[in-house]
Order: structure tokens, then C-alpha cells, then sequence
């Protein structure tokens, strides 16, 4: 194992074939086509599901949201084996919620992969760890660069690294908000239907706010995942109510939950669960400590609710992923 060396030290032509300054590997990955014809798709090494974790908008908590599952999901009674890969490009926050912000570098294997950063026993990946440090470094890239990078996180990963040799039974995807190069990729270059040996199961999960201007995207997020054949899981409607310490009403406090409801209907969408909103959840996400496992007092009545919806969540796309490939056609 050698250290990774600082990144975004190339010559313009190798960043924009390989942003993250991996060394060359044995194994070529699929490559986005130029012009025509159809990608060379394939599963995620050492992968068995995916559970992409998606928004229409930014600050929705799709990142709470993805860490929090990630725990539920390892925390279910088969145990699982669970990971976390930020694809964030521009604004990777897992690093911060995992508390992993002064990880340094991640270390590669022998065959040029990247080794997983590992907090209170989940592995991730994230652009975070790949940008030089101690500077506001914003990553400004578009188009062939971000599919390139997004290419080499899906692939240039060695998920063994971290989980004691065995590679993850799920991974979960935080996902860039919006629909943009990200999702097209995964969905151009990840075989979602888990039929063959080689396959990975793939689904998703979609974070909304009740704010109209935040459902209107759902839809959109809907249709995108639909668009590159990534099954939508279900919804989650995230803030969708408060409760305070003194009563055990819930208080609505961005709008009814109706309208998101009759939208996941019109959709044929299930709605996996309303989570409320949790002083203490953000408060742990902000102290690298997810609340899955910080826990709850009692004095935050949300904090078990979110607690139990979350777990619900998880069981439920945990069966789901489990079900047969459905061949979505389009
Ligand atoms: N249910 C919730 N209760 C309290 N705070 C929340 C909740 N969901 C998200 N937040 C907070 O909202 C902010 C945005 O969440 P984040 O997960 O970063 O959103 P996104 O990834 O969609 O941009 C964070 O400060 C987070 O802690
Ligand atoms: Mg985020």
C-alpha cells in the first residue's frame, strides 16, 4: 500500500482523462462513448447493491439522509456490510457528517485503487478526501471531467479495503442534487438489474422537502431515474414536521405533507417515510457523530421517530433490493 499523492498535479490532457491522478490500473473501465453507441456498462467491484440517494435540490438533507440509512441498514439484523460514496463532486459534505475531515489522503492498493476511509466501522469514499487541504478548494469541471471522475470513484475503489477482505453488501450513493452529468453516468455505466454474476442491484431513494419548490423537482428526479433505468425505490420526505418537547402534536411547520402524497401517487411512487425535523440531528451531523448513532434524549420526542422511520427505511429497501431484476423498459 503506498500513499495517494496529491492530486490535481497533472498536465491538462491527463487531468481530463484521469481527474483524480490515479495511477494506471490493470483492469480498463467502461468508458463513456465519444459520440454513439451504446456504453460498456458493468457492476461496481466488490459491490452487491446500490441504493443511490437522490434530490431535486441542494439542502433538502440528502447527505443526512444517506448516512443516517447507511447506518440503519448496517444496524439491521443480517448485518450487513455497508458503504458510503459520496458523489458530490462540488460539494462533498460526507467527510464533515462521518466525522473524517482530517482523514488525509486516502491510501491506493498495489493495482492503483483507492482504499476506503473508515469511521465508526463504515467505509467511504469521497471527492473531499482527494482535494488538497487547507485551502477553500472548489472543484471547476464540467462535462467530460466530472464523468471522468465520477467513473474512477464507481470503479477505481477497492471496497474490500475496510471490510475485512469481503466487499460490501450495499453501498450507499450520495448524489449531487439535481439532474445532472452524476446521475447519467451512474446510469450509463452501472448495470442496474443484478441479473448476471457480474451485475449490481441498483435502486434509489428520492429527498424532498414539503416547499413546493422542492417537490416540483421530485418529479423531475423521478423522471431522470426513469430516463437512465435506475429503479426509484421510494421517496422520503424529509422536515416534514416538528415536535416539541412539550407536546406530542406535529407541527407542520413548511406545509401539509398532502401535496407531497398526492405527487408520489400521481408517480406511482412509494413514500418511504416522513422524517421530522431534529435540532439534534443536525446538530451531530455537524459534529461528524450521525444521529443513528449518537441516539436520542428525551427531551427531542423527533429523535425517536426519526430513529424508528429511518429504520423502516432501511428494512424496507433493503427488501426491495432483494427482489428479482424487474427489466425496467423504457
Ligand atoms: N430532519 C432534519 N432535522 C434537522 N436538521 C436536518 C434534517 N435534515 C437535514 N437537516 C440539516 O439540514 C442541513 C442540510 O442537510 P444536508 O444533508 O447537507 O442536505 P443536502 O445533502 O440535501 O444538501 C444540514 O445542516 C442538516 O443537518
Ligand atoms: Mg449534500
Amino acid at each position: 500500500m503506498i500513499s495517494c499523492r496529491r492530486l490535481f498535479s497533472n498536465s491538462a490532457i491527463h487531468l481530463h482523462e484521469n481527474p483524480l491522478g490515479l495511477p494506471r490500473q490493470k483492469t480498463v473501465p467502461p468508458q463513456i462513448p465519444r459520440r454513439t453507441g451504446p456504453p460498456a456498462k458493468r457492476g461496481i467491484p466488490n459491490v452487491k447493491k446500490v441504493l443511490a440517494v437522490a434530490s431535486g435540490k441542494g439542502g433538502v438533507g440528502k447527505s443526512t439522509v444517506t448516512v443516517n440509512l447507511a447506518f440503519a441498514l448496517a444496524m439491521l439484523p443480517s448485518r450487513l456490510r455497508v458503504g458510503i460514496l459520496d458523489l458530490d463532486i462540488f460539494g462533498p459534505s460526507i467527510p464533515t457528517l462521518m466525522g473524517l475531515v482530517h482523514a488525509g489522503e486516502p491510501h491506493l492498493t498495489e493495482s492503483g485503487a483507492l482504499l476506503p476511509v473508515t469511521n465508526h466501522g463504515l467505509s467511504t469514499m469521497s471527492m473531499g478526501y482527494l482535494l488538497p487541504k487547507g485551502i477553500d478548494t472548489a472543484v471547476v469541471w464540467r462535462g467530460l471531467m466530472v464523468q471522468k471522475a465520477v467513473q474512477q470513484l464507481l470503479f477505481d475503489v477497492d471496497w474490500t479495503g475496510g471490510s475485512g477482505g469481503h466487499g460490501l453488501d450495499i453501498l450507499v450513493v450520495d448524489m449531487p442534487p439535481g439532474t445532472g452529468d452524476v446521475p447519467l453516468t451512474l446510469g450509463q455505466l452501472v448495470n442496474v438489474d443484478g441479473d448476471k454474476e457480474t451485475d449490481v442491484k441498483v435502486g434509489s431513494v428520492i429527498v424532498s422537502t414539503p416547499q413546493d419548490v422542492a417537490l416540483t423537482d421530485v418529479k423531475k428526479g423521478i423522471s431522470m431515474f426513469r430516463k437512465v433505468s435506475v429503479p426509484v425505490t421510494g421517496l422520503i420526505l424529509n422536515q416534514s414536521h416538528f415536535i416539541c418537547g412539550n407536546c406530542s402534536t406535529p407541527h407542520y411547520l413548511f406545509g401539509s405533507p398532502d401535496r407531497f402524497h398526492e405527487a408520489a401517487k400521481q408517480m406511482e411512487v412509494d413514500v418511504l417515510a416522513e422524517l421530522p425535523l431534529v435540532p439534534g440531528v443536525s446538530k451531530d451531523g455537524d459534529s461528524g457523530i450521525p444521529y443513528a448513532l449518537s441516539g436520542w434524549n428525551e427531551n427531542e420526542v423527533g429523535g425517536k421517530i426519526w430513529n424508528e422511520a429511518m429504520k423502516g427505511v432501511a428494512e424496507k429497501v433493503w427488501a426491495t433490493l432483494q427482489r428479482p431484476p424487474s427489466h425496467v423498459t423504457l
